[in-house]
């Protein structure tokens, strides 16, 4: 049904209006008709009329502003208690303040709405939290069995492949075997670390001879391609203070990335340097280079564009080199090449924790 809209300051001034009117009629009715004390009279009725009339609307007006005021603050207590199921009863008013009924009652509407919407999200996120977590364990339940296996296999293949003789043709394959069983190894590492991080073991030691243990491991994987890998060192370096098995582990995974991206013949440089309070570690490759777009993704678990890639390394190079209090970042020209640059603090301790 289609209310009529009236203002509530002209419902306010009506009542007015009408008691001044009707006061001044009688006032000249008086004047006019009447004489003496009948017309003293008539005024003094017509005065206190009005005022009792003046007072009796104002009140009236004060209960009917007031109250929706009062259910307002009300509801709002409730509200901040957590209780969203509340309305108010003035929505149904002609006026102004019917209007603010509504739009509160609206809001109150919205706000359950989105309250249940992010009720179904969080659940949903929680079991997946639960599913990931169960499949975190399995995995690294999982890559445990494995890696006893795996050691034993690597032993036989050493002793297989010292018993043969300089030339048999199967030297070749043996070499070939451990290459793939390293391979294996740094797959399980990765995904151990990522389930079960373990802080870094920081000692202070040459940043070269880490970071050349990566490259020699490097070389190995890279014999059959033709590919260099370059390094140039710092001599005068001083000690970082650095857990030098992670810090091998972050090293190795970008050198494994950028020969990854090499089709074909190529260079990778691996560089050691220092600016302000930090060694400076780069890789750079000849490789086939990124997109912003793939920049902006490759940090994240999980994101890989490899076919046998577990999208694991750099999410955790980032996170070994955070833990350092170390930064990585990336640049890239797709065609022509990446760099991946580490910078790690020579004293951790002296750079303040990022706040999360
Ligand atoms: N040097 C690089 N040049 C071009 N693309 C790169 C380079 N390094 C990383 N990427 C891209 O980033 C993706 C993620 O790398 P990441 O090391 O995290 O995983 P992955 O190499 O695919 O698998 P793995 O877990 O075996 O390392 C790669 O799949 C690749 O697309
Ligand atoms: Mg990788």
């Amino acid at each position: 049904m289609h209310q009529v809209r009236v203002n509530w300051q002209i419902k306010a001034i009506l009542p007015v209006v009408f008691v001044l009117l009707a006061g001044l009629l009688l006032f000249t009715i008086a004047t006019v008709s009447l004489g003496g004390p009948e017309r003293h009279a008539v005024i003094m009725v017509a005065g206190a009329g009005a005022v009792i009339i003046c007072g009796v609307s104002i009140g009236v007006l004060a209960y009917l502003i007031q109250r929706p005021m009062l259910e307002l603050q009300e509801k709002m207590a409730l509200i901040s208690g957590g209780n969203l199921d509340v309305a108010v009863s003035f929505s149904r008013r002609n006026d102004e303040i019917g209007d603010l009924g509504r739009n509160f009652n609206y809001m109150m509407l919205q706000l359950r709405e989105s309250r249940k919407e992010i009720e179904t999200m969080h659940r949903t996120q929680m079991s997946r939290a639960e599913h990931l977590a169960t499949l975190g364990e399995l995995a690294t339940g999982l890559a445990h069995e494995i890696r006893n296996p795996l050691a034993g296999i690597a032993g036989v293949i050493e002793i297989i492949g010292r018993d043969l003789p300089a030339s048999s043709p199967a030297r070749a394959m043996v070499k070939d075997v451990r290459l793939e069983i390293n391979q294996i190894n740094r797959i399980l590492t990765d995904l151990l670390e990522t389930a079960r991080p373990h802080p870094p073991q920081m000692m202070r030691s040459n940043l070269n001879t880490t970071v050349e243990h990566a490259v020699m491991l490097a070389r190995q994987q890279v014999l059959s391609h033709p590919i260099k890998i370059e390094l140039e060192q710092a001599p005068d370096l001083h000690e970082v203070e650095h857990d030098s098995d992670q810090i091998h582990q972050v090293v190795l995974n970008l050198l494994l990335n950028a020969v990854q991206a090499i089709d074909g013949p190529g260079t990778v440089t691996v560089k050691i340097g220092e600016r302000d309070d930090c060694a400076i570690v780069t890789v750079t490759d000849t490789g086939r280079g990124m997109t912003d777009q793939q920049m902006s993704q490759i940090f994240r678990p999980f994101y890989t564009t490899r076919n046998n890639g577990t999208g694991l390394g750099l999410s955790l190079v980032r996170r070994i080199v955070e833990e350092h209090h170390g930064h990585v970042g990336v640049t890239s020209t797709l065609g022509q090449g990446s760099t991946f640059e580490v910078e790690i603090p020579f004293v951790a301790a002296s750079v303040p924790a990022e706040v999360a």
